[in-house]
């Protein structure tokens, strides 16, 4: 999928479906069940990496999950997170980072946490051809900032982000992420700017939704109270360790089946 069938969606009777995706398994499984966009999300820092927030994650570490759902993949378009300061201090740099995803990683597009200041690189990197999927509401980059709190619940608050959201769409974005916003703001967002916006916390009224995976199919210890775990992997996983362990542990794993014997190699001693 490219960023302009993408763009052809809004509106749609069929919201788009964006999932989180780190690594090839996944992304693979996630294509075949129809999801049509995988975001490479930082999320990866605190889900997978271990970290407590998304700020460590580096560009080399998103180019390296994003090839690995770019390899997997053919249909869904792979979508890498820029990470925290690989934008927004110096612009060609930003263009490299950016430009790296596609080039060594195969993304086929870019998703900025963006405010005032990713207007101009918005336009930028959609005029070199790197197509960019704005983030507007909560903006996990901040956290030291705003926390990790609902956004735009005010007046003026509000005001912004749907002028941010004009902003950017005028730059060039070929869609809009919206993150922990009231759902009355993004759907008035949503009505009013003519790229698709895809929900976070954001009420049923977007083009699209996203979550994480790891939210998703229950394998991280907690869910956003605008989350869902529609699986329990998390508990498959453990309980399929349990099996192991006891049957190590019994004896019985591994059976005759899972070993082999040669007759040459009898008496080696
Ligand atoms: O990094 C991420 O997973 C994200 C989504 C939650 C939108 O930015």
């Amino acid at each position: 999928m490219r960023a302009k069938d993408v763009r052809e969606r809004k509106g749609d009777d069929e919201p788009l479906t964006m999932l989180t995706a780190y690594d090839a398994p996944t992304a693979e499984v996630l294509e075949a069940a129809g999801v049509d966009l995988l975001l490479v999300g930082d999320s990866v820092g605190n889900l997978r990496l271990g970290y407590d927030s998304t700020l460590p994650v580096t560009v080399d570490q998103i180019a390296s999950h994003t090839a690995a759902v770019a390899r997997a993949t053919d249909e869904a378009m792979v979508i890498a997170d820029m990470p925290f300061l690989s934008f927004g201090a110096d612009p060609d740099e930003a263009v490299e980072h950016a430009g790296r995803m596609l080039k060594e990683a195969e993304a086929d597009a870019v998703k900025i946490e963006s405010g005032p200041h990713t207007v101009e690189l918005t336009e930028r990197l959609t005029q070199l051809g790197i197509p960019v999927q704005a983030h507007l509401g909560l903006t996990p980059q901040h956290e030291n900032e705003t926390g990790l709190f609902r956004q735009g619940t005010d007046e003026s608050a509000a005001k912004q982000i749907l002028d941010l959201a004009h902003k950017h769409e005028r730059a060039g974005a070929f869609s809009l992420v919206l993150e922990h916003v009231p759902a009355n703001v993004a759907a008035q967002v949503t009505e009013s700017i003519s790229i698709p916006t895809i929900g976070i916390g954001a009420g049923p009224d977007c083009d699209g939704q996203v979550l994480t995976i790891d939210e998703v199919i229950g394998l991280s210890e907690s869910v956003a109270p605008f989350s869902k775990a529609f699986g329990d992997v998390r508990g498959e996983m453990r309980s399929a360790a349990e099996a192991y362990i006891d049957a190590v542990g019994s004896g019985e794993f591994p059976a005759d089946d899972h070993s082999h014997y040669e007759d040459d190699v009898d008496d080696i001693y």
